[in-house]
């Protein structure tokens, strides 16, 4: 169960941060974008709202490990990993992949825009992340970890894998240990990525990542099967994005191979894994930044 005291802890981290990683979004997608029409169509989703979880979570892995963050320099490669998450979701959504019309509370980018511009918006987002990734004065074994990283995340071992087994499995009844590598690729890849980034930006080596990132897959992992039960348990109003069709596309979830409560119970063991991650991080270091993470789930939404 989170805490009252960890919900207010996200929250202030979230008031803290948001400004410096949204403020000058707008203005650089603008400069990096030629094309009006492709610029209104980028901004158009990324804008829109949304959470910002991911870049949040590097920030705070940052933070849990000492490092330091040059807010004027260093916020594109916190921020291309928003890009990219945005690009994902433009895509997921065309009518040749979900085929859903609301996202972050307004029209999906399609609607909007048509499915060609749609499409070009999300390639747009992508390659412009990877750009982003080098747009600091980091050094460059920095630069090139992030674009590696962001690269197997992203890309077809990581979330586009997850994506193509994902659309290819609607109708076929998968077994459940190919349940989580799907969910592990489409959406634990890229949080894994956040906490790595914050790793690598705060120069964490090899040798002393290992529980942050088994924090960062249980989260993953744990986000996904609470975005399923959303589906089921949610409101369009409160998520801004369509719910209950994930059964109707016959999508393989949570819920529907363990029902409702066999869903819950698997979030909070996943949660209670990745809080036994966090226990692994030798003493010194305050994991408590890192598991008021956990306070975004809400394991009582299932009755
Ligand atoms: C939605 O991600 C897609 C999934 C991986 C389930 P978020 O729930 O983080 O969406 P935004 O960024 O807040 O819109
Ligand atoms: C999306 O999974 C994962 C992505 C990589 C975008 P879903 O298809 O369940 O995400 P929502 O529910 O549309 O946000
Ligand atoms: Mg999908
Ligand atoms: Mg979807
Ligand atoms: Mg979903």
């Amino acid at each position: 169960m989170p805490s009252n005291n960890d919900r207010q802890r996200l929250s202030a981290f979230e008031v803290t941060w948001l400004p410096t990683l949204n403020g000058p979004l707008q203005a650089a997608v603008l400069t990096d974008t030629t094309d009006q029409r492709l610029a209104d169509a980028m901004t158009y989703s990324l804008l829109a709202g949304g959470k910002r979880l991911r870049p949040l979570l590097t920030v705070a892995t940052l933070t849990t490990v000492g490092g330091t963050f040059d807010k004027a320099c260093d916020w594109r490669p916190v921020m291309a990993l928003e890009l990219l998450h945005t690009y994902s979701l433009i895509h997921d959504d065309l009518p040749a992949m979900d085929n859903d019309p609301l996202r972050r509370g307004e029209p999906t980018n399609h609607m909007k825009f048509g499915a060609g511009m749609a499409t070009l918006a999300g390639d747009g987002l992508l390659t412009l992340a990877f750009q982003w990734l080098t747009a600091t004065a980091l050094p460059a074994a920095t630069q090139v970890a992030l674009v590696n990283g962001l690269a197997h995340a992203a890309g077809p071992n990581g979330m586009v894998a997850g994506q193509a087994r994902d659309v290819q499995s609607e109708h076929v009844n998968l077994p459940f240990e190919q349940l989580r590598t799907l969910h592990r690729e489409k959406t634990g890849a890229l949080l894994h990525y956040a906490v790595l980034a914050g790793l690598i930006l705060g120069n964490v080596t090899e040798d002393d990542r290992q529980p942050y990132l088994d924090f960062a897959d249980a989260f993953g992992l744990a986000f996904q099967i609470y975005d399923d039960i959303l589906d089921v348990v949610a409101t369009p109003q409160e998520l801004g994005k369509a719910t209950q069709k994930d059964a109707g596309e016959a999508k393989n979830t949570y819920p529907g191979k363990l029902g409702l409560a066999g869903a819950n119970q698997a979030l909070i063991d996943t949660i209670a894994a990745g809080r036994a991650a966090l226990d692994r991080i030798p003493a010194g270091t305050d994991i408590s930044l890192l598991a008021a993470f956990f306070s975004y789930f809400d394991t009582n939404r299932v009755k």
